[in-house]
């Protein structure tokens, strides 16, 4: 239950009413134009962590940015859900951009770090437990804990780059040459900034070159 100085249900509502109203007054039309059609550019796979708004953060309105979250913004190849979204995304909106969004200080990298017993989300994350072993000499040599967690955020945006080179759809979409750039960021929750890992991967031998994580 939220505490007592949490919003109820029922001033969510009424803060809907008043966003709705100001945006149709600001814009005539706005939701007349936004239902009739869907062209966004952008495909963003990002953590669900409530400080992370996808829109906000790129500063992009309804109807702009389609998006997929879940724990720890991983990309797995038995994910339906993830591949069932990217898929849509490329082939039927035509987005040209996919932004891997990760964030500093993600919880569920730093439960997989850890070992933390996190209930069904350990399950989820087994693959981090994975990448965290295969960089465990260069985590082991970091000074403290905050700098291995945030090498291991780094690592797993690079990580999840890959894992979405390597689908059949963004292989595909490369095939027949249709242009996608695919672009592993991270958040800083200090800051509010994106900060980009790699150059744009255009290309499948570019993605090879560059993530080698
Ligand atoms: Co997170």
């Amino acid at each position: 239950m939220p505490s007592d100085d949490s919003p109820s249900i029922e001033n969510l509502l009424a803060n809907n009413v008043a966003w709705a109203r100001r945006v149709e007054a600001e814009r005539p039309g706005f939701f007349r134009k936004l239902s009739a059609q869907q062209a966004p550019h952008y495909l963003w796979i990002g953590c669900s962590d409530s400080r992370v708004p996808a829109n906000e953060v790129v500063g992009l309105e309804p109807g702009e940015l389609f998006v997929h979250r879940n724990v720890a913004n991983l990309v797995q190849l038995a994910d339906l859900n993830c591949l069932s979204v990217t898929q849509f995304a490329i082939e039927v909106l035509k987005v040209s951009h996919i932004l891997v969004c990760g964030h500093y200080g993600c919880g569920g990298v730093r439960a997989a770090l850890h070992g933390d017993r996190i209930g069904l989300s350990e399950h989820w994350i087994r693959p981090l437990r994975s990448l965290c072993e295969e960089y465990r000499a260069e985590l082991d040599a970091l000074p403290d804990d905050d700098a291995r967690v945030t090498r291991l955020c780094e690592l797993n945006v690079l990580r999840q780059s890959r894992n979405l080179l390597h689908t059949q759809v963004v292989q595909d979409t490369w095939d027949r040459n249709q242009p996608l750039a695919i672009h592993p960021v991270i958040y800083g929750l200090n800051d509010g900034l994106l900060h980009q890992l790699s150059e744009p991967i255009t290309s499948n031998e570019q993605g090879v070159a560059l993530l080698h994580v």
